[in-house]
């Protein structure tokens, strides 16, 4: 019978040996109550004199998967005894103890696994120390007790690496001492009870660390610099190579400092931001997940418009085995669609990652059609045409009258009102946005546009859908731009506004990759197509505050018809068949003349400013984007921006960036811009009214 050391852990007797189980659903995480539980039981068991030997084993799907997240940064997190006085206690114990690992054992998990004296595994389970993904490195012992174990060859993969190992490798390389088939607590008792006789049980901490094989040089000069969690990836090889050269108490204490370091610093904290803001962007509030998902619901899926987006999505959905009707006008485009499919899959096959069995059978689930009639029984219909109001229009009216009901009609519009679309359907509630972002079989990000009459279980579906062909989905609300795009109108305003003042474009550039933006703002325009915007500029022109500032820098770029790389031409120029960017003296002449009609006199203008005056418009416009209750929590604003635009993860996306400098800090220096300026810098209502609380969060 089981008897209950804690809410979360169990303890039974199995002949003579003990059996302790973790039982803290989803993951056994190592919150307070399973350390003190796990504790408990192996106190009981070496006061137990018919106990001989102690098997640990994790209910539910997995051994451990390491910390308890929920506890982060709560009182629980730091609450005694701590995972390290767990594992000196079971290091210490003279009965053998034996890890039990079926599912994942990770992080956490694993340390305390290497805290027992044996380990065995059920096939198909996967070990691995991966907090270098979260910015960090193993606290509890992990850099030390690994190395000794596997040699630090082998540890270093594992922890700079965060990539997990199967139970077939950990037994080959020793991190495990047996895989035994199921059923695992079976296996694990009867390999424990073959250790009790035993004079001695092996402890980790007592082993050398064997440096054999391993370039700690070349380790560290191997970083990529710009990989999010290069900083913990360098401290990760310092911890394994401390593991081959200190005694190992000294090497524990190395490990913690060099982990409490990396846990207050902001890159961790930022990237465990956005791990907590990937895993809860998906989920709707107020709405319960429609019980089926879309398994049920879409099976196949229609796309309109074989061009950039098109071909994109087709491929999205084909990777994840959804067979696609892919329908275009003309041949002509068909063909160049199909095209542009195979040469993309064949680039990918190139770089090793695909097969050609894999390419054929991808390209097997996309049928090419010329006729809309072909729609008439896809559950979903994804259309990617021409940019115009008028044609999503009629689009809308043919696939209102060609799809069976029940299916849903989405728009990849970017910029067009969802409402207006759905309203020339008689289905407004089945009209939905799926905003993809190009190129749309790689970019992660999708804005789920959820209309005036969407209903919840068509925003359900597709939440679901996006999941399950490998996006990361935002629900937004319609607006001009949406959440993205919304956003780039100011910060693209200031960059203009800053090439009047006395900035180049490569200034403004540098400045802001030098903070980590993927690409500066200009050679973005110049990606994207200046002519798009342009578009929308001309669009909005009647409704512009006329006694607000405007720059014509992008429109005299665009009437020279240079609309950026697909022109050869735009904020740069472009040597044939060359995307970078090269500085034109055309466009320095065109500022020079905009800044003289504006009567701007040019001045030095510091990187500082650059970055200042670009983020803090995002971070403004964002505050307004979340008030306006377009998006359901601030975090999901820092999902797309990181997800879509190429902003630092290791910075956390724009409102945690905000939050990082400080709310009230950040409203100083809008209120401060907007005295400087005009009222485009009119603070975001919600900043200050946060403020004025005192808060420190959006
Ligand atoms: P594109 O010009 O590359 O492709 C549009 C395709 O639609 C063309 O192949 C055209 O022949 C076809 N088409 C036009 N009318 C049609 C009709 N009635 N029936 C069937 N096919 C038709 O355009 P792109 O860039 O793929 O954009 C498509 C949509 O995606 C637009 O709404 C755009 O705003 C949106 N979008 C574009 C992004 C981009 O980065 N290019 C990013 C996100 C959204």
């Amino acid at each position: 019978m089981d008897i209950s050391l804690s809410s979360a852990v169990r303890y039974a007797v199995q002949d003579n040996v003990a059996v302790i189980k973790l039982d803290n659903p989803p993951v056994n995480g190592l919150g307070d109550t399973v350390r003190a539980g796990v504790y408990a039981g192996v106190e009981k068991a070496l006061n137990d004199a018919g106990i001989q030997a102690i098997v640990l084993i994790g209910e539910g799907k997995a051994f451990c998967g390491g910390a308890d997240i929920r506890q982060f940064n709560t009182p629980a997190a730091l609450a005694q005894p701590m995972l390290k006085d767990v594992i000196a206690y079971m290091e210490n114990s003279a009965k053998p103890i034996v890890a039990a690992i079926h599912g994942f054992a990770l992080g956490g998990g694993l340390e305390l696994a290497l805290g027992c004296h044996y380990r065995v595994a059920q096939k198909g389970a996967l070990l691995g120390l991966p907090e270098v993904n979260l910015g960090l490195i193993p606290g509890g012992g992990g850099t030390q007790r690994l190395p000794r174990l596997v040699g630090a060859a082998k540890a270093l993969a594992m922890i700079q690496g965060g990539k997990p190992v199967s139970a077939d490798e950990a037994l080959q390389i020793g991190l495990v001492d047996a895989v035994v088939e199921a059923p695992l607590l079976d296996g694990a008792v009867a390999f424990a009870q073959a250790r009790i006789s035993q004079a001695e049980h092996p402890v980790i901490g007592r082993r050398k660390a064997s440096a054999e094989g391993v370039d700690f040089k070349a380790a560290r000069s191997g970083i990529r610099p710009k990989a999010r969690n290069a900083l913990a990836q360098g401290v990760a090889i310092d911890c394994v190579e401390a593991a081959t050269r200190l005694p190992f108490a000294e090497g524990l204490v190395e490990e913690r400092r060099r982990f409490d370091e990396l846990v207050a610093g902001d890159i961790s904290k930022s990237l465990r931001h956005l791990f907590f803001a990937e895993k809860e962007a998906p989920r709707m509030i107020g709405a319960s997940r429609s019980k089926a998902g879309s398994e049920s619901t879409i099976k196949r899926v229609g796309i309109l418009g074989a061009g950039t987006m098109g071909g994109g999505i087709a491929m999205a959905c084909a990777n994840a085995g959804f067979p696609v009707v892919l329908c275009e006008r003309e041949q002509a485009a068909l063909d160049r669609g199909l095209a542009l499919i195979r040469k993309n899959y064949e680039i990918t096959a190139a770089k090793g990652k695909l097969s050609a069995a894999d390419i054929e059978q991808r390209l097997a689930l996309i049928s090419p059609s010329l006729d809309t009639k072909d729609f008439a029984d896809v559950d979903l219909v994804i259309e990617a045409v021409f940019e115009d109001m008028a044609v999503k229009q009629e689009v809308f009216r043919m696939l209102d009258a060609t799809c069976k009901a029940g299916a849903i009609l989405a728009t990849n519009t970017s910029r067009l009102n969802i409402d207006e679309i759905a309203a020339i359907t008689k289905r407004p509630e089945s009209v939905i946005g799926l905003h993809f972002f190009s190129p749309a079989n790689v970019m992660k990000l999708l804005e789920v546009v959820r209309g005036d009459k969407t209903a919840p279980e068509v925003i359900s579906v597709c939440m679901d859908f996006a999941q399950r062909i490998g996006k990361i989905p935002v629900l937004v609300g319609v607006c001009e731009g949406f959440v993205g795009n919304r956003m780039l109108t100011g910060y693209w305003r200031e960059a203009g506004f800053l090439l009047e003042e006395g900035a180049s474009p490569q200034q403004i550039d540098s400045a802001l990759t030098r903070f980590g933006m993927a690409m500066g703002p200009l050679a973005m325009a110049d990606l994207a197509g200046m002519d798009i915007n342009w578009a929308t500029r001309k669009r909005l022109a009647p409704t512009r505050p006329a006694h607000l500032r405007y720059s014509k820098v992008a429109d005299r770029i665009c009437e020279r018809g240079r609309f950026g790389q697909k022109t050869g031409a735009g904020y740069y120029r472009y040597e044939a068949g060359s995307r970078v960017p090269l500085p034109d003296p055309v466009v320095d002449e065109i500022i020079l003349e905009c800044a003289r009609e504006a009567g701007i006199e040019r001045r030095e203008i510091s990187d500082e400013e650059i970055v200042e005056r670009c983020m803090l418009a995002l971070v403004n416009e964002g505050a307004q984007i979340i008030d306006e209750g377009i998006v359901q929590r601030a975090s999901d604003i820092d999902v797309v921006y990181v997800n879509g635009y190429g902003f630092p993860a290791t910075r956390g996306g724009p409102m945690f960036y905000a939050q990082t400098l400080g709310l009230a800090n950040v409203l100083e220096k809008i209120r401060a811009l907007q005295a400087r300026h005009d009222d485009h810098w009119k603070p975001a209502a919600l900043l200050e009214r946060l403020v004025a609380e005192g808060a420190e969060k959006f």
